[in-house]
Order: C-alpha cells, then structure tokens, then sequence
C-alpha cells in the first residue's frame, strides 16, 4: 500500500506555529523546535502553508518568490534544515503549491504588467473588456491597469493575478521550480484551487440573474485541467516517491475520479468542499457568509456518498479543520463545558473513516474560535467582505456580519498555537501578529501532555489505531441507521471483521439501538470518550457527544 494512504497528516500553518526569534510572527525555525512534540503525537507528514518570499496580503497565498523563504520565515538553510530533522524522525515534508496565481510583486508579473509586447505578457490573462466574474474575495475579478489600458484576471485579490497555464513557457518554469524543492527533499504538495489553473478563455458572462459578481462554474474545471495534471505527472510527480493532494473547489465524485482515479496519472487526493459547505446557504447574495444550521443527517449522507464513491477507485482526503475553516467544536459542537469530549467526538468519526487524515495545528488540543472586533482581524477575506457587504452597500448589518465572521471567518483557526499558559501563551516573546486566543489558560499544550486523558492523547491512539489496524485503511462504509437526527453511527467491514463508531453528534443524553444484526456480545469497546460504555445487551446510552469505537477481532 502507498505509504500516503497509512498517513497522518499534520497541516502547520507556519505564521501562527511557534515564533523562535520574538517577532511576534511563527517562522521555521519554530516549526524544527518543535518536532519532538509532533513525533509525539505519531503523525506522518507535515504540510507547510506557504512560506516563501511574499507581500502577504493573503498570507503567503501570494508568492513573488517561489524559490527563496520569506525572509521573516528565515532563510533556505532553514527550510534545508527541517526538512532534514523532520527526516530524521520519519515526518515527511509537504509544501504548498500555489501556482493558479502569483502575487503581483513576482517578476513575471511586473515584467507582463510592462508593454504588451512583453515577453512575459502572456504568463497572465490580459483583456480590453472585462467580463462579470466575481473576485473571491469580494468585487470584480478583473483589475485596470492604466500603463497598458487592459484588464487583468484575479479570482483572488487584486495583488494574486492568475496564472496562465495556455502558456507552454509558464509550466515548464512550475516544474523546473517544483522540481528544485523536491530536489531539496520536499516528499509531495499540497495544491492550492488546482480546480482553477485551466480557464475557459473565452471568458463567458455568467447569467445575470447570479447577481452583480458571480463565482460559479467557470471558476474550476476548466477544458484543459486534466491535460495540464497529467503533463504535471508526467514531467514531475512521477520522477519522485511523493504525495499529492490538490484543494479541489466545485469537485463531485465524478469529477473528483478525474483527479486521483486509479490509473489517471495526476493527483493522490483531493480537498473537496462538500461537507464544508453544509451550514452555508447555497447561492446567496452575502456568499459564504450565510450561514445555517447543520443538518446532521445530510453531513452523514455526505461521507457516506464521498467513502462510497472514491472506493476502490480514488482515496479520500479527510478533514473538519484547515486555515480556512474555523474550529470545529465551535461551529458544529460546544466548545464550552463539552469542549473536551466534543473534540474527541469529532476526532472519532473522521479518523475511522478511510482516507487519509488531515490534523490541522491545535485541533490536537481543541483549540476554539476567537470572537474579536472587526479591527482586530487580520484576514483579507473577512476585511475585504466587510467593506463590501458592510460599509459599501450595506446589505449585511454588522451585527449579523460579525455572528457569521465568528462561525465560520479565517482567522478563527489562525490564533497562534497555545503552548502554555505564560504570557502570549508562550507562542512568542514579541507582540503576536493576531491576537492570542483569551482561553489560552485553560487551552493549552503544556496542559494537554500533562493529563492522561487530553485530547492530544485521545488523537495519539487515533493515530496510533490507523497505523496499526488495515482495517481503518481498507474496509468498506456503510451508515447505521442513516436516518437518526442525532446519532452519527457507522460500520467499517471486511468479510468478517467489522469496526463501529456510535457517535452521539449532541449534548443530549440518548439511546441508541444497535440493529439486531450486530451481535453486540462479539464486540469490544477499543476506545471511547467516557470511561467504557453503558449498554443493555443491543442499546447502548450515550451522555453528551460520546463516541465509541467497537470491534469484533482482535
Ligand atoms: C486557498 C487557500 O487555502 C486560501 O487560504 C487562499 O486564500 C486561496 N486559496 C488563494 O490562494
């Protein structure tokens, strides 16, 4: 089996990790300090969010160098030297790949940006007319450019002008480049919206029915995605033992096959965003910032529909949490008297799923989301809406825009990582550049690694299990009882040998009925929550959000 499907995988968010020079921002010399502690908790592969040379005004999200750290990050030596140590403990080392733009400060661009005969023009879309696409980021997606009276292209800010793959030129510089890190020893990548770097270069108008800016089918899957991924494959990827995962906006199970289906050639794995996408309100004027409940018969049907489509013919990607998702407990859970047993709970139901698991940096302790004031964010995204939505034209009130902004906004996940309870907890000796978490003395790492049953040891024998048991990795999905509004239960199964997860999704105390074709006698309780379980023979009672792990062998 590829060593990638037995991983674990650990996403750092390098900004917000650990600061080792006390400038109030994370950089790699931090992460190296802190390996130990991750070889602790067992898992496999680290992947990096950006960290080279950038204006950030994403951060890091906008590259202007692709082969050169960021000078606040450190130096190349560095990233030499934890990819180096991280070896040396059999982590493995993924970078971010974020090549559907570049930042506005590359080379290329301010060359293309020069004369239209430039030879650089046609590394980026230049247009006379712009046509209604929406930035992510709020507004257009097209920037006038004054020097030369064309439009340029950016999905994302203004300063992240998009790539344009047509150019043979353009690619073969991203693979010389990819190749250069993995030279270096770098083991795979993480690709940022791969769904986007083929454009439909007739650049269509969406209906205007979709309103003013829309973002819809023809930002991802493009005419050309698949030829570029596999040209990718063929130049790069194949020449290295690595591993891929693409962020893979707009995917269904067909299009998802497209990528990592057995056989094509291109990636691993991808993102995909369906789950994610649950709470939002679909097509809504104020975008993402709609937010609804969770139905938690629909998350089921979700991951019921994604671990029964890809299998046998793709992998899966699993995942609740990553610098652009807020803390699950939070949005689904109770990050308060039940934040302990909520995070577990969570833990549960996505690490016995097969896959490959993605950790993202404090999920490990359950951290929460921060609710601050609009001025102490530091996000594009939730600046950028608030001027759009808020303050220009006014079809959000604050107050509704700041409920959604602590439900699901960025920066939530972007607090600096809680190492202890001093002051700055311990992140740095400087002024952090995002506020730290004001439970920082309750959340904690020095707390965690202190109590035998921490949510860091909870995910250590989660870890642990996958690494252990081929089951975890190779049995096939079904739900139980599909249609329970508050239970989230499963079966994982190979001819004989069956593991269940009952996982009670709510505060409530419940009864949950095993159907009769679990005999329940066979089975044994591997890990839970609680301390053992309660059940009279086929019903099991389970107190708020606890979750179990059963089986049937040894
Ligand atoms: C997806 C990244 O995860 C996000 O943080 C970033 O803002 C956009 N892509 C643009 O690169």
């Amino acid at each position: 089996m590829e060593w990638w499907k037995k991983s674990v995988v650990y996403q750092v968010y390098p900004r917000s990790f650990n600061d080792a020079n006390g400038d109030g921002i994370g950089d790699i010399k931090g992460i190296t300090e802190k390996l130990d502690y991750l070889n602790d908790l067992g898992i496999d592969v680290i992947w990096l969010s950006p960290v080279f040379e950038s204006p950030q005004d994403d951060n890091g999200y906008d590259i202007s160098d692709y082969r050169k750290i960021w000078s606040t990050f450190g130096t190349n030596e560095d990233m030499y030297e934890l990819i180096e140590e991280a070896h040396k403990r059999n982590i493995k080392i993924v970078m971010d790949l974020v090549v559907n733009h570049s930042s506005d400060e590359h080379f290329w661009f301010k060359e293309s940006k020069k004369s239209k005969e430039n030879p650089y023009r046609d590394y980026y879309f230049w247009r006379d007319e712009k046509n209604n696409w929406g930035s992510y980021f709020s507004g257009s997606a097209w920037e006038y450019d004054e020097a030369t009276e064309q439009y340029y292209l950016h999905l994302f800010t203004k300063k992240q002008p998009d790539l344009n793959w047509e150019n043979p030129k353009l690619r073969n510089e991203i693979w010389d480049m990819m190749k250069f890190w993995m030279e270096k020893g770098v083991d795979g990548w993480r690709l940022d919206v791969i769904s986007s770097i083929s454009k439909f270069t007739d650049f269509p108008n969406y209906d205007e029915s979709m309103g003013k800016y829309p973002i819809g089918k023809y930002h991802s899957n493009g005419p050309r995605l698949h030829e570029y991924l596999h040209e990718m494959y063929t130049e790069v990827l194949s020449k290295y033992d690595c591993m891929t995962v693409g962020e893979a906006p707009g995917s269904t199970i067909d299009n998802a096959l497209l990528f990592c289906g057995k056989d094509r050639e291109e990636l691993n794995m991808i993102f995909t965003f369906d789950h994610m996408d649950l709470d939002k309100v679909p097509n809504s004027d104020i975008g993402k910032w709609d937010v609804k409940e969770l139905d938690l018969v629909d998350l089921k049907d979700n991951f019921k529909l994604w671990q029964n489509g890809l299998y046998n013919k793709g992998w899966n990607s699993l995942y609740f949490e990553n610098h652009d998702q807020p803390r699950v407990i939070s949005r689904w859970g109770n990050d308060k008297e039940y934040r302990v047993e909520c995070a577990k709970m969570f833990g549960t139901i996505l690490h016995m799923m097969q896959g490959t698991p993605y950790i993202y940096q404090g999920e490990e302790i359950g951290m929460i989301n921060a609710h601050y004031d609009i001025e102490e964010y530091d996000d594009v995204e939730i600046k950028n809406a608030y001027k759009d939505l808020v303050l220009d034209r006014k079809i959000m009130s604050k107050e509704k825009f700041m409920n959604a902004v602590y439900k699901i906004g960025r920066d939530n996940a972007r607090t600096p990582i809680q190492w202890d309870s001093t002051e700055n907890a311990g992140f740095t000796t400087g002024k952090p550049w995002l506020k730290i978490n004001p439970r920082y003395d309750e959340i904690n790492v020095e707390k965690a690694l202190k109590d035998e049953n921490s949510i860091f040891y909870y995910y250590k024998k989660l870890i642990a299990l996958r690494h252990e048991d081929d089951l975890i990795t190779e049995a096939s999905f079904d739900l139980i009882d599909r249609e329970n509004k508050n239970i989230f239960s499963y079966e994982r199964k190979i001819g004989e040998k069956s593991l269940i997860v009952v996982a009670n999704f709510y505060e409530k105390e419940i009864d949950f009925t095993l159907p009769n074709k679990f005999d329940i006698s066979k089975y044994s309780l591997i890990l839970s929550n609680y301390e053992g379980f309660i059940h009279n023979e086929n019903i099991i009672s389970l107190r708020p959000f606890e979750a179990i792990i059963l089986k049937n062998y040894k």
